[in-house]
């Protein structure tokens, strides 16, 4: 196979070097914490192979809320990107076809295109306000077709899509034989809406995906996991992991526990540091003139264009923000889109950094406008 690495993993901030990054605003995750933070005790932690499909404790957690879900409904993987490629490369072929709504995480592009899949991209736009068009999906929908690929709520635009709309995702794939994934990383950062269950919930035909990494803050314990109620689907799932990890890391699972078992501790000040957040970039896109926006309804990003008629250089426009500002934002080639469009991340940085990110990026893009 073969695998092309990712705009947005090239360009990634830990690619480009945090200490060249003073204000980070492309980042779709809370701020990283540290070990030393959480009451989690290692020193008698047993270093053997874990249990494959993920500790019972911790699969437990992730179904916490549920009446309706078991821990046999849940795979413990390295992050939500390994689940993704599990998902993909366990169900999908070059005789099989993918339905992928686009701007989507890279791996449900990417991964697919490295097996020869065959796919129908259909992308959110803009001017319908990043809603999916249910209509264009039922066009797509071949015999062969095995997947539906979204994300929800939606990196980058930060949309949370609506109760109907899902529903008739599910319906789409119970009536054509086929799954719904949904990429739910993003799920915790429901910081205007209550908690939903997983999607999973709702049907054999929804395999949902979440992970540690955003909402707490902890992608460097590589700690997600995939939910469906299918026990041959998940028996492939597992046969897929046993091939790249045989199990995952009994620190990463321990570590996973402890945010899982202590939520409020976590996701609790994370929503308070997002509304405060929130509100000032709400201000600050109603006095600005250089950009337009849907407004995200959770997580923490937006997906803003550059106003018709403005046009700067953006290669230079990118590299200036970088070199002179310390500032980085998402550009939109990160998404398959082109560079007038740019994912703005305002969970990570603190008050302060956002208002001076976004002061620089007006000063920039004023630096680089004719
Ligand atoms: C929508 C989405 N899915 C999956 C991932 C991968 O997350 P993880 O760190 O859990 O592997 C990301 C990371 O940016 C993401 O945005």
């Amino acid at each position: 196979m073969q695998y092309n690495r990712m705009p947005i993993e090239i360009e990634a901030p830990e690619e480009k070097g945090y200490s060249t990054i003073k204000y980070n605003l492309a980042e779709s995750s809370m701020r990283d914490i540290r070990l030393k933070d959480l009451d989690v005790d290692l020193k008698n932690l047993v270093l053997f192979y874990g249990e494959h499909r993920g500790i019972v404790k911790l699969r437990e957690a992730i179904i916490e809320n549920s009446n309706i879900l078991s821990v046999d409904d849940v795979l413990v993987t390295g992050g939500a990107a390994m689940a993704l490629f599990i998902v993909s490369s366990s169900m999908l072929g070059p005789n099989d076809h993918l339905v992928v709504i686009r701007p989507n995480y890279g791996t449900n592009l990417e991964t697919p295109r490295a097996l020869n899949c065959q796919m129908s991209i259909i992308d959110l736009k803009f001017e319908d306000n990043f809603e999916i068009n249910i209509e264009a999906i039922k066009k797509e929908i071949k015999s062969h077709t095995k997947l539906i690929s979204i994300t929800n709520p939606h990196n980058p635009t930060g949309k949370l899509f609506e109760e109907r709309t899902l529903r008739e995702l599910i319906l789409l794939a119970e009536e054509h034989d086929c799954f719904l994934l949904v990429d739910e990383t993003y799920r915790e950062l429901n910081f205007q809406t209550e908690l939903k269950p997983y999607l999973a919930e709702h049907s054999d035909r929804v395999i949902s995906v979440s992970s540690v990494s955003k909402s707490y803050g902890a992608p460097g314990i590589r700690i997600g996991w995939i939910i469906n109620h299918n026990k041959k689907l998940m028996g492939d799932f597992l046969a897929a992991k046993e091939q790249i990890s045989l199990c995952n890391s009994v620190i990463d699972e321990e570590i996973a526990f402890y945010l899982l078992n202590n939520r409020a501790q976590f996701i609790v000040p994370n929503h308070a540091h997002i509304h405060v957040n929130f509100k000032y970039l709400k201000q600050w896109f109603g006095q600005q003139s250089f950009l337009e926006w849907v407004e995200p309804q959770a997580g923490v990003v937006c997906f803003p264009r550059l106003k018709a008629g403005i046009q700067p250089d953006t290669e230079r426009f990118y590299e200036t923000l970088h070199q002179q500002y310390a500032t980085i934002v998402g550009p939109g080639h990160w998404f398959e889109r082109d560079k007038g469009y740019m994912r703005i991340g305002f969970g990570y940085p603190s008050l302060p950094e956002l208002k001076q990110g976004l002061e620089n990026l007006e000063a920039c893009f004023k630096a680089n406008t004719k």
